[in-house]
């Protein structure tokens, strides 16, 4: 039996399947490289291009494919292009979402793993933010992505889908050997822009908003590594598997970093200048998003490897190194 990636061609996704693979478990991608890069997936994975809100299209990977858990890394996730464009993030993430699971239901397949995000709280209760708080997302993104949390919650239900949803604060890094890594077109991500203007690709990075309600006034976030992720997606399968009910669960490190911490962790993982200058405000940014990440570490026994975020940013350093303009195919 297979594990169909959804997305698999993505960042995260792209990082999901060579963790798999390297534990010589079957995969199949599905991904219409609307952001993601052919290149990211190893040629010797079985690789389907086209879009999961394609029925015609899902259905023949499904029947092709003997396949016994999803999971599910096709979606649009860019906070900002979410306030200017909601209805394209609720039509591929929402819409996509129902026709996943209704092909999912049609063929009896009854696992998922998905990610869901950060951006689901909006501006939280409290610090750090646990599994169980108030859930008002502030951004079209974060409401896409709860809207998929809820519909699953009745598919579950309705049709005995078992789900893990990962609630990904923010996500960083590259494969150490600088293989593969993130690659947006326009990048619009904090870690790659800074990198960007420390290998002199960019002049300077501009720092969104110094009048937050945070320490040194910018935005605080907490930064996970990209595998550390994978690797929690890989428990959430067997835990799944292991007959566990539905549950959602934070992925973060439980450390905050502000923006101006992280072009200073920058600089030194760099020794570049990073020349950064305060712009205005983003709109649809929370002032803090630290993730309380207990219940992961205690019900999957989730061991994230990537504690410090200096290590963090000198994998993805490696990879923009190693691919100055990325995959380079777009
Ligand atoms: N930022 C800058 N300058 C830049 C880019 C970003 O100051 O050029 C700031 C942003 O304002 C924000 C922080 O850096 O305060 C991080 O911004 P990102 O765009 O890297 O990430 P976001 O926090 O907006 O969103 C990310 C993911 C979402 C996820 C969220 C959860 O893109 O999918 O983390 O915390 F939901």
């Amino acid at each position: 039996m297979s594990i169909l990636v959804v997305g698999g061609a993505g960042y995260i996704g792209s990082h999901m399947v060579k963790r798999l693979v390297e534990q010589n478990r079957d995969v199949v991608v599905v991904d219409n490289l609307s952001t993601g890069h052919r290149g990211a997936v190893d040629k010797g994975v079985k690789f389907y291009e086209g879009d999961i809100r394609d029925h015609a299209f899902l259905k023949e990977v499904f029947d092709q494919e003997a396949i016994d858990t999803v999971v599910h890394f096709a979606a649009f996730s860019i906070v900002p292009e979410s306030m200017e464009k909601p209805l394209k993030y609720f039509d591929n993430n929402t819409a996509g979402m129902v026709a996943l699971l209704e092909e999912m239901r049609d063929h009896d397949v009854k696992r998922i793993i998905f990610s869901s995000t950060a951006a689901t709280y909006g501006v939280p209760e409290k610090s750090p933010i646990e599994e169980t708080d108030r859930q008002a997302p502030i951004n079209p993104y974060g409401e896409s992505k709860l809207m998929m949390e809820k519909i699953i919650k009745w598919a579950d239900q309705a049709y005995g889908i078992k789900f893990v949803a990962l609630r990904y604060f923010n996500v960083a890094g590259a494969y150490p050997d600088g293989s593969i890594g993130e690659d947006h077109g326009p990048e619009t991500h904090l870690t790659p822009i800074i990198l960007q203007v420390a290998l002199g690709k960019r002049d300077q990075l501009q720092i969104f908003g110094d009048d937050y309600h945070t320490p040194d006034g910018t935005n605080v976030r907490d930064y996970v590594h990209v595998l550390d992720l994978a690797d929690a997606h890989i428990l959430a399968i067997d835990y799944l598997k292991a007959g566990n009910d539905s549950d959602v669960f934070n992925l973060g490190s439980s450390t905050g970093f502000s923006v101006k911490e992280m072009v200073e962790a920058a600089r030194e993982a760099t020794g570049e200048a990073i020349p950064a200058k305060i712009a205005a405000r983003r709109p649809g940014d929370p002032d803090s998003l630290i993730a309380a990440s207990q219940k992961a570490r205690k019900i999957l026994k989730w061991n994230p490897q990537y504690d410090d975020v200096k290590e963090i940013i000198k994998t993805a350093w490696n990879w923009t190194q190693k691919h100055p303009n990325g995959y380079e195919d777009h």
